[in-house]
């Protein structure tokens, strides 16, 4: 008799400890998934939230702020425990800040960074990102140092450097920091910056393209000593429109130095065929790891200091970026 009754409270404590392990439900929203560098990310929360026991749910904001807007609401109404938010316009962060807060979700931001004073405004409310500057910063110093080492790369001879900038959609903070600080580092190397040209083409490799084949034609490839993406997917639509003109193709007389930010598969396998000069990672591994472990702490009230990353000023959680080259070892 006594064993049976062991023997039910034991399954009883499994069956219970189980059920609350499953009840932990993160809402995540992503600005759009149809982007290379957010799937990325979303592969990496997905994988930590599973090895971890917690359920994450993931929605496609088709850059879209209205349609996430929805998406937030219907989340709390479905009693998520801790939301997740790539938020499609970082400057409309309040609102769904002061929802949260309301229900008393803890809210962790990713990748799109909403201002401190908004970010203040709750102490659940969190950023999980990499810092945009330290980005550019890398990116231009892989251009100097490709100019400094390649005397050929001033095509023109004047010593200065002829370059385009590719910007991200407008607004993003890596998209305002990375344009500012990669030009910062190609000055802080003694080159003087020339920019030839530059146009926003939102993140998307297709838009690159086509506004790149239009500057190949208008400005030649041959007077263009420099593309400057804010990503990798920009970085390789700029490199398809100069092998339409025959650039990048693997002669070094016919060679422009492009760089990006992410370090995607792609460009890691462009560097390897010699068609583009160098990316910089953006850490989604460890920034969608992060980001799920912070958020299921905040939902289990258990010690942050546990989850392996630091938190700076009770807000952030920084993930360093990382130049990578293929130069020496070739
Ligand atoms: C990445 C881009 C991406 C964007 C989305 C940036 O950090 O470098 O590739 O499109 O985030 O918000
Ligand atoms: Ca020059």
């Amino acid at each position: 008799m006594r064993k049976i009754f062991i023997l039910a409270l034991t399954f009883l404590l499994i069956f219970s400890f189980a059920a609350s392990a499953e009840e932990i439900k993160i809402g995540s929203c992503i600005y759009r998934f149809n982007d290379a560098f957010m799937l990325r990310f979303r592969n990496s929360m997905s994988a930590e939230s599973e090895k971890l026991g917690a359920k994450i749910e993931l929605a496609d904001g088709q850059d879209n702020q209205a349609i996430q807007n929805e998406q937030i609401d219907s989340y709390i109404l479905e009693g998520v425990k801790v939301l997740i938010v790539n938020i499609v316009d970082r400057m409309t962060a309040q609102p769904i800040i002061d929802k949260a807060k309301t229900a008393g979700i803890p809210i962790v931001f990713i990748n799109r960074e909403p201002p401190l004073e908004m970010l203040n405004t709750y102490d659940k409310a969190y950023y999980v990102g990499a810092k945009a500057e330290e980005s550019g910063t890398e990116e231009g110093e892989l251009i100097a140092d490709y100019f400094k080492n390649n005397p050929d790369a001033d095509k023109n001879h004047d010593g200065k450097l002829q370059f385009i900038m590719l910007k991200g959609q407008n607004g993003h903070q890596d998209m305002i920091l990375r344009s500012k600080y990669s030009v910062e580092a190609i000055k802080n190397a003694g080159i003087e910056p020339v920019e030839i040209a530059s146009a926003i083409a939102n993140w998307d490799k297709l838009q690159a393209m086509q506004i790149m084949n239009g500057f190949a034609m208008s400005i030649g490839p041959e007077n263009i000593e420099a593309v400057i993406a804010n990503n990798d997917e920009m970085a390789l639509g700029a490199i398809e429109a100069l092998k339409n003109s025959d650039y990048n193709k693997g002669d070094k007389a016919f060679y422009i130095p492009v760089v990006g930010v992410d370090a995607n598969a792609s460009a890691l396998d462009a560097m390897d065929k010699g068609e583009m000069l160098g990316t910089v990672l953006n850490d989604a591994d460890n920034q969608g790891t992060a980001a799920v472990r912070l958020a299921l702490a905040l939902a289990n009230g258990t010690d942050l200091k546990s989850i392996g990353y630091e938190i700076t000023d009770n807000k952030y959680i920084w993930i360093p970026y990382q130049k990578v080259t293929r130069g020496e070892n070739k």
